[in-house]
């Protein structure tokens, strides 16, 4: 997993129609992400265009969002000390998350 799978293009939210709360950013692996606050981190990486979040210990396959509801386990990330699903953690400006990967290869 590298940054350089941040830097897709920032296109699939809804422009119309939709009230957000205030801009926010917070850093995933060490990448600063823009999202709205009242999304959640798993939205926010998705609008970002970050796909993979960890890799599955039985084949090493990507893993990444699959029901946003909480249910899958897919999208199990590091918030600060404690491993939560990134669907259903609000962003907040200043969070910091870490993909399982990068929190692996960075305390070994
Ligand atoms: S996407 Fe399934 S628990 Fe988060």
């Amino acid at each position: 997993m590298t940054k350089s799978s941040y830097s897709a293009p920032v296109a699939l939210r809804a422009d119309q129609a939709v009230q957000r709360g205030p801009a926010v950013q917070f850093l995933v692996d060490g990448c600063t992400v823009r999202a709205f606050g009242g999304e959640s981190v798993a939205a926010a990486l998705f609008a970002a265009g970050r796909r993979e979040l960890r890799c599955s210990p039985r084949d090493g396959a990507p893993r990444g969002l699959f029901c946003l509801m909480g249910s899958c386990q897919e999208c199990l990330v590091w918030v600060g000390a404690r491993k939560l699903l990134a669907c259903q953690v609000p962003v907040a400006g200043g969070l910091e998350v870490e993909t399982l990967p990068f929190r692996e290869e960075r305390h070994g």
